[in-house]
């Protein structure tokens, strides 16, 4: 027999608001997957102070001692995430911004290749769409493979309005199923494998500093796992990291 799938959800509501509300809809619409919504205004999650720490010296070296580390195991032991958060200000909630920074350090170590995730916003009017572009571009970076987001308008909650989010997140949340279902192998994008390159580079330039990312990069090549990159599309990424590099590296003109 198939073992359950494993979804979380991760919602930067501060409370059992409009995106909680279609996360739960999610929830009990398919009663046979072990789906959990951690609700980050009902957990222990702390500021970041800026220290650097965890991406000098690797993310146990964070002071603070909160639900980081359960929220990040339950993310590594699901077959996918939802990032769902909402429109606050045309950008994502100030507490899943929290959540963002406090996990930040997978920009640079990302480790999530392989799993799939969406994101799921809400809006009264405008900047869903920011709010999804935010979060897939963010957790993207750190490994995991998005499915097309789901952008709802909750403003007048009306039948309509409500059986045509309803009817959305339903459409989105079955792609994001058989996404998973599938098990297609996984390829790098090209703005991924810039992006390695570009980490890769900077660890070993900062290697006294960032002892974590000089660890995590030294052995790896062209990607962070095994995988055939074609030529060209190798070389292109590595020459575009190298100028972005230097733009970063330059000396300010006198
Ligand atoms: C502080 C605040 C800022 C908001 N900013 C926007 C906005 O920029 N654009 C928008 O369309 N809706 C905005 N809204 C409306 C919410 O995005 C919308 O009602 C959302 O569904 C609320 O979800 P929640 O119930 O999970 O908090 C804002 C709401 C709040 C409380």
């Amino acid at each position: 027999m198939d073992e359950k799938l494993k979804i979380v959800a991760i919602c930067g509501s501060p409370h059992r608001g409009n995106t909680y509300n279609i996360l739960s809809m999610l929830e009990q619409s398919n009663p046979e997957i072990d789906f959990k919504i951690l609700m980050l205004s009902e957990l222990d999650l702390q500021d970041c102070t800026g220290c650097y720490s965890c991406v000098n010296n690797g993310e146990d070296s964070c002071p603070l001692k909160d639900d980081r580390d359960m929220i990040i195991d339950q993310m590594k032991n699901a077959d996918a995430t939802i990032f769902a958060s909402p429109t606050y200000a045309r950008a994502i909630s100030a507490l899943m911004k929290k959540f963002v920074e406090r996990t930040s350090f997978f920009a640079h170590r990302p480790i999530f290749f392989g799993k799939h995730a969406m994101a799921l916003t809400t809006c009264a009017g405008f900047g869903a769409d920011l709010t999804s572009k935010y979060l897939t571009e963010n957790f993207t970076q750190c490994g995991f493979k998005f499915v097309p987001s789901v952008e709802l308008m909750v403003a007048r909650k009306t039948e309509d309005e409500t059986d045509r989010n309803r009817k959305q997140a339903t459409e989105a949340y079955a792609k994001l199923i058989t996404a998973i279902k599938a098990k297609e192998q996984f390829k790098p994008s090209f703005a991924q494998l810039v992006y390695f390159n570009i980490f890769k580079s900077i660890s070993g330039l900062n290697k006294l500093k960032g002892w974590a990312d000089y660890e995590f990069y030294k052995e790896k090549k062209d990607f962070y796992y095994d995988v055939k990159i074609p030529y060209l599309k190798n070389k292109l990424a590595k020459w575009i990291a190298g100028k972005e590099l230097k733009k970063m590296t330059a000396k300010p003109s006198t």
